[in-house]
């Protein structure tokens, strides 16, 4: 193949409707060191709906990044996520070769796909043979042209080179088979809390058996924060970060908080009794949480009462070498929102 004309590391390039975070790894001769890490917040609305609305203006901040972190790499994995965008199915086939499959997966895809065949693209991934004799379980992936598009126009504006492009909840799934030893014999959820999307893939037995993504997310703390107490979106921001806002006190602030977070938590609730409903049911014993959203106050705590269930934050540095030239406190402190970009630095050309 023509891998080897490409550079090995390849830059994650987190596309996130408040922020934009950069992750490169070195690959050593046992694991990964941090090459480069690196965030940038863009303006509000620029992406909606995980659709990209203003392709120049991302293209600007993408551009902005570049400098900021010193990008040299130009050959970059990006991810898209959204329910109205993609589509995430676990099927089950009758057994049949790769071959034959890459022939019919447009057919065999018509009928779980909500869109017009010809308006997705369309990937999927043979898990094996399934529990029916003479089946296999595939995951089949569709992602809206058009709304992908948004993302790929803006990442080539920037004079990047799109090479790679995941969906979050697998990215995620990427990112925790490489810090965390998945046990065998243990069901657990991966949550990733961002701005204006929160994804779930459920692992069972190590394997994912249900994704699932909401238009809800820790921008609804910020919006409540703004209305609440008519301030601008950045000083909802700081609140949010823990700063004090002149006029209002910490207990007021956290008061509008933990309503949304009651609501985040109800949804998240929801998605995982609907799991446990379905006849693959598993009961899910740990919540491993990632995401801005998980850093607000209260929210950890707040799950894991709700749902009865321990709740870890998601250490994407976990297993990665970080050297001394970083300020090793402070990506401790932000490593959940680097979850997604962690899991796309690991991705590598022709790796599945
Ligand atoms: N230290 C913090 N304390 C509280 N909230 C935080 C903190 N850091 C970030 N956030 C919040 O987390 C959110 C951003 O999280 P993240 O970067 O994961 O989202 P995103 O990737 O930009 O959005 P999305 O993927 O949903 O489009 C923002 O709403 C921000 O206010
Ligand atoms: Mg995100």
């Amino acid at each position: 193949m023509l891998d080897l004309l490409w550079p090995k590391s390849l830059l994650g390039l987190d596309i996130g409707s408040s922020s934009l975070k950069a992750v490169q790894l070195k690959e050593l001769k046992a694991g990964f060191e941090l090459e480069l890490f690196d965030q940038l917040q863009i303006p509000p609305n620029l992406i909606t709906d995980n659709t990209v609305a203003d392709s120049q203006k991302l293209a600007e901040s993408i551009k902005e990044l570049i400098k900021k972190a010193k990008i040299k790499t130009k050959n970059v994995v990006i991810s898209v996520s959204g329910h109205s965008s993609v589509i995430i199915k676990r099927i089950t086939l009758p057994d049949m070769t790769e071959e034959v499959l890459n022939e019919n997966i447009r057919y065999e895809a018509e009928q779980y796909v909500p869109f017009g065949i010809d308006d997705v693209n369309l990937d999927y991934q043979i898990l094996g043979a399934a529990e029916e004799q003479g089946q296999i379980d595939v995951i089949l992936v569709a992602v809206k042209k058009d709304v992908l598009n948004t993302y790929l126009s803006a990442v080539k504006e920037a004079g990047l080179n799109p090479v790679i492009v995941d969906v979050d909840a697998f990215t995620l799934e990427n990112m925790y088979e490489a810090n965390y030893q998945a046990e065998e014999s243990k069901s657990i959820a991966l949550l990733n809390i961002g701005a204006s999307n929160t994804t779930i893939n459920i692992l069972k037995k190590g394997i994912s058996a249900f994704t699932r993504d909401s238009s809800i997310g820790s921008k609804n703390h910020t919006e409540a924060l703004m209305s609440e107490f008519s301030i601008p979106y950045e000083a909802a921001q700081q609140i949010k970060a823990g700063m004090t806002v002149s006029g209002i006190t910490p207990e007021k602030a956290e008061l509008v908080l933990t309503g949304v977070s009651e609501e985040i938590v109800m949804e998240i609730n929801h998605s995982l009794e609907f799991f446990s409903d379905s006849p693959e049911m598993e009961p899910i014993e740990e919540l491993m949480l990632g995401g801005g959203g998980a850093l607000v106050k209260g929210f950890k705590e707040m799950l894991s009462e709700r749902t009865g269930l321990p709740v870890t934050l998601l250490n994407p540095f976990k297993n990665i070498k970080i050297p001394k030239s970083f300020d090793a406190g402070y990506i401790e402190s932000i490593a959940p929102i680097a979850a997604i970009a962690v899991g796309l630095a690991l991705r590598r050309i022709g790796d599945r």
